[in-house]
């Protein structure tokens, strides 16, 4: 190494491009110059040509540019990148200005050097500006990509009302007893109504059922009887093992204890020689079901048009065990439905020879046993539709 070589080599500083003033007659007024070059250090080479130039190592410029391109991660980065690269005051502009202390015939050849340096770094810019932009798309794509195994918002759906808990928890013990569900109209005659059920124009029981006629044959049921009456029509002469839910109406004001729609479910037993104790064991096996074990039932004589004898099925408090308390108004019992021997009449007008069959009814009110059973204290709460009253049922089900 020449002296003059060893004076142009200058080690530099780590991310500090430094490059000789060139083309100088007199050594004396060379003054070395600092380009910002980031990352890189590289070579002087001093090109004897009669005089002394300076032409800096192109290559490595090259070489540490693109490295520094390649490393860029992002577009960001890179474009500061590309500033100080190429920027007006970037390194590699500011080679170009060092063109006009280049002797004349090194000009040319510095310059397409200086320019095809800057040819090959703006394509590597543009090559890893798609790279980049590549980059951030699929990381975009990835984070906002929808995970669909996610599993999704629960739809709130509602609760059965507990009329509909206590109908199918008395259907299912029918069913457990041999008994079909049959389903009515709830237009129905005055005829399956009341003429059927023995209770003809100017009956008094008729004043105890105010009802919602359509027209002068049309009415709303006033009761599921209505519903029995037609089963005995279609099933006579056989015999019978029926219950029939179902909404029924009558002219009302609505208060706490009274509604103009409720709910009955009816039941029917028609046979040969269907005794009223096979009623009460029946109804005796519901009550315990529904509402403990130790429930006992009682007959009381009673009148309904439709059955002879009749009764009024009670049973004892399930609140105070028949000790007497507020809710059995301290009787010790509870009534809980109508019920007796379907009278001959009636089997008579549907078909039937009361001589050769026979059976008992009974009519039970659902918002009565779904009242005593979950300790409601208005009838209005089944109609209301508010569903936290009916969410509060839910451990029933
Ligand atoms: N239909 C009667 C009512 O609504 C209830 C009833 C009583 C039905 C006795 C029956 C029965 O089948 O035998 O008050």
């Amino acid at each position: 190494m020449n002296s003059s070589w060893s004076k142009g080599l200058i080690s530099f500083r780590h991310h500090t491009v430094i490059m000789v003033e060139s083309v100088s007659d007199r050594r004396s007024r060379m003054v070395p110059r600092v380009f910002p070059f980031l990352h890189s250090s590289f070579f002087i080479a001093w090109l004897k040509t009669g005089k002394e130039v300076t032409m800096v190592d192109m290559n490595q410029i090259r070489e540490d540019a693109l490295k520094q391109i390649d490393a860029s991660d992002s577009l960001g980065e890179l474009d500061a990148l590309r500033v100080s690269l190429l920027g007006k005051r970037g390194s590699i502009q500011s080679l170009m200005k060092e063109m006009k202390n280049l002797p004349k015939e090194e000009k040319p050849a510095f310059g397409a050097a200086v320019n095809e340096l800057k040819q090959s770094v703006s394509e590597a810019i543009e090559k890893q500006k798609e790279v980049l932009a590549q980059k951030a798309l699929n990381e975009k794509i990835e984070s906002e990509k929808i995970d669909i195994t996610l599993p999704g918002l629960r739809p709130s759906h509602g609760n059965l009302n507990p009329l509909n808990l206590v109908e199918r928890e008395l259907e299912d013990l029918f069913v457990g007893l041999g008994y079909s569900v049959i389903e009515g109209d709830e237009v129905t005659t005055d005829f399956y109504c009341f003429e059927r059920a023995n209770i003809p124009q100017g009956h008094p029981a008729r004043d105890m059922q105010d009802s919602l006629f359509i027209d002068n044959e049309k009415l709303l049921r006033t009761h599921t009887t209505a519903i029995q009456m037609q089963v005995l029509e279609e099933s006579a002469p056989n015999p019978i093992k029926v219950v029939c839910p179902g909404k029924v109406y009558r002219r009302d004001d609505d208060d706490a204890t009274h509604s103009h729609q409720f709910m009955q479910m009816e039941g029917l037993v028609i046979g040969e020689n269907v005794p009223l104790s096979d009623l009460k064991g029946t109804l005796e096996f519901v009550a315990r079901k529904m509402f403990g074990k130790d429930r006992e039932i009682r007959f009381r004589p009673s009148y309904f048009p439709f059955t002879e004898p009749s009764v009024e099925v009670d049973v004892t408090c399930h609140m105070c065990n028949g000790k007497g308390c507020p809710t059995c108004k301290g009787t010790g019992w509870i009534e809980i439905l109508g019920a007796g021997e379907v009278h001959p009449n009636v089997l008579r007008m549907a078909g039937y020879d009361p001589d050769k069959m026979n059976g008992f009814a009974f009519g039970v009110g659902l918002e009565r046993i779904a009242m005593l059973k979950y300790g409601i204290d208005d009838i209005r709460h089944f109609y209301t539709n508010d569903r936290r009253f009916n969410e509060t049922f839910d451990r029933f089900d």
